[in-house]
This record gives C-alpha cells, sequence and structure tokens, in this order.
C-alpha cells in the first residue's frame, strides 16, 4: 500500500494514545498518519501533511531525555494542535511555562471554556473532559490566549490562532470526554480546512490503483487462512487485477467447522478467484501423529505449510527463472508497521498464519493493507462484498485446532472439538454476544473423566468452554457469559458430539493464563 498525499500527521509521545488519535481521525473520515517525534522538521513538512497533531506520552516535559519537536515546524503554518503532553510541550517551547504543581488530575474533570475557540464552538460553558497529567500549564506563550481552565488547571486549553497553534491539556480521543469528537473534527474542517474525503470507498480506490501500478500485468498468488486480514487483501487485489491473482487454501483438517467450504463458496464461487485448494489432512494428520508438545506441534505445521505453499507456488511456475506469480499478498495491518517502530516496509511476519511463508520463495510484496486498522479492513471487507460470517469471524490462530487439542493431535479428535466449537460459536451467536467477545471457542483436555448417561457408565473427554473479552490479545478477561447460555452450551454438547460427557468452563484471565490453552 502506497503512501496517501496530504495526510494529518500525528506525532507519537506515546503509542497508545497516538494510536487512538490517528483512528479517530479516520473516523472523522480524514487520512491521518503516525510518525515518530524524531523526524526533523523538513521531513515532517515534506509530507505535505495538512494539519499535525502532537499526542500525549508518558513523559514529563522536566524528565531527560523527554521527547521534543524541531521548532522549526511551529513557524510553518501548518495547523497543529498539541495534546496533553503534546500541550505542555507547545507551551514550553513557544516560551510559556509548565510547573510540577503537585495537584495533578487524573480522569474525569469539570472544563470551563473561558474564551472562544473555533475547538469549542458548539460547547457549553461547563462539561466534562479526561485529564491524565501531573505537570500543568502555568503561563501561555507569548501572542497566546488561555481559552478554558479547570480546578487544577489554570490554563487547560490555549491558542495562537494568527500561527494556526491550538493546545488542549485534557484528551479529546477518549470517549470519557463528552465534546472530544466534535473537538477533534473542528480542528479538522474548521481550523486545517480538510474536507473529510477518507471513507471505505475512497480507501478501496486508492489501494485498487496502487496495487495495478505495483503488479502491472503480473501474476500475482495469496494464501488464504480463512481469516478476514487475508480475505480482505485477497478480495482488494483481485479487484485490482481480477484473474491475475491466485489464491491458495491449504485445508489442514484443522480448521474451524466449516471454514473450508466458506473460504470455497466465496472465492471460488462469489468472487470467481482461481482457487487453488490443498486438502492437506492426512499430511498434516500423519506428521503430527504421537507429538504432544505445543511447539514442536507448531514447528510441524508451519513447516509443513510452507512445503506445501512452495508445492503449489513451482506447480504454478514460481521460482528463479520461472513464469509464475512474481507478486505474493500479505494481509499485513498498520499496527504490525507501526510496531515495527520505522515505517518500512515489514518482511513477512513470522507469527502471521501459519508460521510465515518463507523469504527465499523470492516474491516481492503486496500489501494492500498495511496503512488500516482493524475495523477499516472490515469496513471495506463490507464494502467490497465478503460475506458478514467472513468479515466478522474471531481471530483463529494459525496452527488452528491443534493448539486448542491438548495432548496428541488426530483425525478423532479434532472432530470432536470441531463439533463441540461449533456449538459454542454457535449458541453465542444466537445469544448476540460474538462479535463482543474476541474470542469464543472450545479446548480439548487430554484426560477423559467418569459420567453417567442412560443406564450406563461413560469414560469420555470432558470439553472447555473459553471465551475472553479483550482489545488486543496482549491482555484479556474471562467473559461472563450467562449461566443460562452456559447451561444450553454444556447440554448441548454432551448430548450432540460423540465422545464428551462433561463440559467445564475456563475463568482464568491473561495473565496469568493465555487464551489458548497451548
Ligand atoms: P495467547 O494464547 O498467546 O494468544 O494468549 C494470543 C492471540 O494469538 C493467537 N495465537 C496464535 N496465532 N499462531 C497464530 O497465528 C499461533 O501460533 C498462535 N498462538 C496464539 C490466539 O488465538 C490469540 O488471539
Amino acid at each position: 500500500m502506497t503512501a496517501v498525499d496530504d495526510p494529518v500527521l500525528v506525532v507519537d509521545f506515546g503509542a497508545q494514545y497516538a494510536r487512538l488519535i490517528a483512528r479517530r481521525v479516520r473516523e472523522a473520515h480524514v487520512y491521518s498518519e503516525i510518525v515518530p517525534p524524531t523526524l526533523s522538521a523538513a521531513e515532517i513538512l515534506a509530507r505535505r501533511p495538512r494539519g499535525i497533531i502532537l499526542s500525549g506520552g508518558p513523559k514529563s516535559v522536566y524528565e531527560g531525555p523527554a521527547p521534543t519537536l524541531d521548532p522549526e515546524l511551529y513557524r510553518a503554518g501548518v495547523p497543529i494542535l498539541g495534546i496533553c503532553y503534546g500541550a505542555q510541550l507547545l507551551a514550553r517551547q513557544l516560551g510559556g511555562a509548565v510547573a510540577r504543581t503537585g495537584r495533578g488530575e487524573y480522569g474525569r474533570t469539570a472544563l470551563s471554556v473561558t474564551a472562544p475557540s473555533p475547538l469549542f464552538a458548539d460547547w457549553p460553558a461547563e462539561s466534562v473532559v479526561w485529564m491524565s497529567h501531573g505537570d500543568s500549564i502555568t503561563e501561555v506563550p507569548p501572542g497566546s490566549v488561555a481559552t478554558a481552565h479547570s480546578a487544577e488547571s489554570v490554563v487547560a486549553a490555549f491558542h495562537d490562532p494568527e500561527r494556526r497553534i491550538y493546545a488542549v491539556q485534557f484528551h479529546p480521543e477518549v470517549v470519557h470526554t463528552e465534546r472530544g469528537a466534535e473537538l477533534l473534527e473542528h480542528f479538522l474542517l474548521d481550523v486545517c480546512g480538510i474536507a473529510p474525503s477518507w471513507t471505505h470507498v475512497s480507501i478501496i480506490e486508492q489501494q485498487v490503483a496502487a496495487v495495478r501500478a505495483q503488479v502491472g500485468g503480473e501474476r500475482v498468488l495469496c494464501a488464504l487462512s480463512g481469516g478476514v486480514d487475508s480475505a480482505v487483501a485477497a478480495a482488494v487485489v483481485h479487484k485490482a487485477v481480477g484473474d491475475q491473482l491466485t489464491c491458495v487454501f491449504v485445508d489442514t483438517g484443522l480448521m474451524r467447522a466449516g471454514e473450508a467450504e466458506q473460504v470455497e463458496e466465496t472465492f471460488h464461487r462469489q468472487f470467481r478467484i482461481d482457487l487453488v485448494h490443498v486438502k492437506a489432512a492426512d499430511r498434516f494428520f500423519d506428521a503430527l501423529a504421537g507429538v504432544t508438545d505445543p511447539e514442536e506441534k507448531r514447528k510441524i505445521i508451519g513447516t509443513l505449510f510452507i512445503r506445501i505453499f512452495e508445492e503449489v507456488a513451482r506447480d504454478l511456475g514460481a521460482g528463479v527463472g520461472g513464469t509464475g506469480p512474481r507478486f505474493l499478498v500479505q494481509g499485513t495491518l498498520y499496527p504490525d508497521v507501526i510496531e515495527s517502530g520505522t515505517g518500512e516496509a515489514a518482511s513477512i511476519k513470522s507469527h502471521h498464519n501459519v508460521g510465515g511463508l518463507p523469504a527465499d520463495l523470492d516474491f516481492e510484496l503486496v500489501e494492500p493493507l498495511r496503512l488500516l486498522f482493524k475495523d477499516e479492513v472490515r469496513a471495506v471487507g463490507e464494502e467490497l462484498g465478503l460475506p458478514h460470517e467472513v468479515v466478522w469471524r474471531q481471530p483463529f490462530p494459525g496452527p488452528g485446532l491443534a493448539v486448542r487439542i491438548v495432548g496428541e493431535v488426530t483425525r478423532e479428535r479434532a472432530g470432536i472439538l470441531r463439533a463441540a466449537d461449533a456449538l459454542v460459536v454457535e449458541e453465542i451467536r444466537r445469544a448476540g454476544l460474538y462479535r463482543h467477545l474476541w474470542q469464543s471457542f472450545a479446548v480439548l483436555p487430554a484426560v477423559r473423566t467418569v459420567g453417567v448417561m442412560g443406564d450406563g457408565r461413560t469414560y469420555a473427554y470432558p470439553i472447555v468452554i473459553r471465551a475472553v473479552t479483550s482489545d488486543d490479545a496482549m491482555t484479556a478477561d474471562w467473559a461472563r457469559l450467562p449461566y443460562e447460555l452456559v447451561e444450553r452450551i454444556a447440554s448441548r454438547i454432551i448430548n450432540e458430539v460423540d465422545g464428551v460427557n462433561r463440559v467445564a468452563l475456563d475463568v482464568t484471565s491473561k495473565p496469568p493464563g493465555t487464551i489458548e490453552w497451548e
């Protein structure tokens, strides 16, 4: 994905804050990108930003080495909005004062608007904002005017309209600031004068044009995983280059119920994409026979997946001197690009899908989603007509059901887990909870337990229900599913899935647990 012209740039003084601001700007239909504060003014201005937002951050302006900005930027006439740390930095660098008053503000705070400002155009005199600061701005820079205060901040906002510089001590990007979204819109539309044109349709148009320019008349390969990222990436590339695209779906026998059929239905029948469907379950079960160590399983699955992918690519004529596909589609998203820290092309992710594809396959990467956040990817997927089920599917680990089958992975045990998992998902969907949960699935432990069914004693597997809420999978909380729902899932699994006689609920958060059992 190539850069988009004339962005709003968010200078990153603290990753989560900057990311949230960038997302909010895009929600206002204005394209935004995150840049590090280490860029010089010339480098920032070379991007031709239509506005610049300085994010909050965890540092104090007094802390060494607290990040600063090239002050040349303040003379360029590009509208600037400083938020929290960004506001304090503006105050200090422009000649105002920031002090450690010892009276910070954290959480909901009453704000009084004291002077007219385009940012506060439709605000009442008093409103609730979200603050999180230890230092305070005590004096505005020469030429600036204070526009708001709070109980502990004599300057909760200031501006210098002539220089087009605006600063707020609170966080307009968080939902707890009552009119935060409006404030950002005022900055973007009224102060910067930007027409909101970043829409899902425009994203698609831009990316389709970029893919066409990159690929020309050559052939492109895409490995589908059944997940949303590879599906949307494939759909964008297909819109761009049509039947120059070949998709590969390796059915490992460890997919969720209906996944292989869904991929076939969506990509082959609906989109009429050239789809190579490799039915490789036997190879995977053979390779996994007798293996119980989780990392060993991952390695075996990853390696075999790569081997199969290479076979397909070779069959299609790829490789040194070959006439086959030279380009490989990768569903890299913007958070991965930011995390790589450089903004440079990310190399193929090792964690992606099934262990990552080998670099020595010698493909040039096509990454049509590399500037998008997950919610934008979903919106693009919807816009391109992908089924809701694909677009809203919960994340699924590359090694598939294998890391949810504790102990040996056999065809029989995978069958039990897949059937139980399908019932968990079906009931969670029916209860309207599927999209609210980060993941919800079944786990098959490596023990059997005694039960009674009818007149007989049973000795069969338990199934564990695992459902979590999370924002990013780094931490997670176990979902408080309604008891009636848990009961319905349990009784359906025991009655409908052969080989299961007991159901348990996992009530472990992450940390100390992980989301998956292996
Ligand atoms: P854990 O279990 O570490 O999982 O809390 C965090 C997130 O990562 C997914 N996951 C994987 N994804 N390959 C993947 O592509 C893997 O080997 C893998 N292991 C865990 C997991 O589903 C959760 O969303």
